[in-house]
């Protein structure tokens, strides 16, 4: 039985690729402090959710969660959707009712894109529409930091973030001055985003990084809403300005042949999203991207077997 009027909400989840990370310091919590800048980029995971009836599902124990699609995969209890809805609930009526989610993937997963904190952001956002509860933003985002580091800046309207400290603060970049193509090749094997922080901590004689200063130029260029061509130019002080590379390369060596390789290929600098393993290229437009994902199924080198080829749109305005 259905009750009457029962409404199913969706949202779109997008992914992010960072642009450059600078890990700056170590905190008091363990946790690295960060400067990174942030993009949201046109790849996404879909979720809805309706209410369930007291008398439906007697054999889940709170909240649903299904996923389907492409890069479907069995949830379990502690799935980042339904922690994060577990933590709303506690600031809500003790009568809301548990929700159903529907997830349909396609983001990889543990791929340095953000897929599963996009996905707790939407659950946030949902949950509160399904309950009818009113939390203002200062609330949401720290709600948000407590299931994720990444899912403040999703819970976030924004679009290009600077993000520091462990994610909880944000502040807007704006956004380019027209659509930039973002071609994004994940590698088979994946990444855990703990094991790479291990990874850095554990990592001797690290060099001075660049990773702070190019973020900081980056920034200038975004707050100035700068054109596609001067953030293309770019690309290749970006691409040494992720400070999680050497520690990535301690996880999985063999990004680094794969990384040469695409470059080889493609003759442009690739650049690692987050803790990696996703390595994507910056061109001047999605029409660019896409003749290069084009090539890149055609050529694409032994080393990215089994990887996933992915364009995107990083989008102008909203
Ligand atoms: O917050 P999240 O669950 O995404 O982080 C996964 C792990 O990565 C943390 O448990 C921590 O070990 C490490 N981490 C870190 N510094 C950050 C983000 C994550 O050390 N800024």
């Amino acid at each position: 039985m259905t009750p009457v009027g029962r409404t199913r909400l969706t949202a779109q989840a997008p992914a992010k690729v960072n642009l450059t990370l600078a890990v700056v310091g170590r905190r008091d919590d363990g946790y690295h402090a960060l400067e990174s800048v942030f993009a949201r980029i046109g790849l996404y995971d879909e979720l809805s959710v309706e209410p369930l009836a007291p008398w439906e599902a007697p054999e889940v124990d709170g909240d649903e969660l299904s996923v389907e699609g492409p890069l479907a995969y069995e949830p379990m209890k502690d799935d980042l959707v339904l922690r994060a809805t577990t933590a709303l609930r506690r600031q809500a009526p003790p009568s809301v009712p548990r929700l159903r989610f529907r997830l349909t993937k396609r983001i990889p997963a543990a791929a340095g894109l953000g897929g599963g904190s996009s996905d707790a952001a939407a659950a946030l956002l949902l949950a509160a529409l399904a309950w009818d509860v009113e939390v203002d933003q200062g609330a949401l985002l720290a709600l948000a930091a407590r299931v994720g580091s990444d899912v403040p800046f999703f819970a976030s309207a924004l679009r290009v973030a600077m993000v520091r400290g462990r994610g909880e603060s944000l502040a807007s970049l704006g956004s380019p001055a027209a659509t930039l193509g973002v071609l994004a090749v994940t590698p088979a094997a994946r990444l855990s985003t703990e094991d790479v922080f291990a990874a850095l901590a554990m990592l001797r004689d690290r060099r001075p990084s660049e990773a702070a200063a190019v973020t900081a130029r980056l920034a200038d260029l975004m707050a100035a809403g700068a054109q596609p061509p001067a953030i293309v130019a770019l690309a290749p002080r970006m691409r040494e300005a992720n400070d999680l590379w050497p520690a990535a390369l301690r996880v999985l060596p063999g990004l680094a042949a794969m990384r040469f390789e695409l470059e080889q290929t493609l003759m442009r600098p690739f650049l690692m999203s987050g803790s990696g393993p996703t390595l994507f290229a910056l061109y001047a437009s999605p029409a660019e991207a896409a003749v290069a994902a084009q090539r890149l199924g055609r050529e694409l080198p032994p080393s990215l077997q089994g990887a996933a080829i992915h364009t995107a749109d990083l989008p102008a305005t909203r």
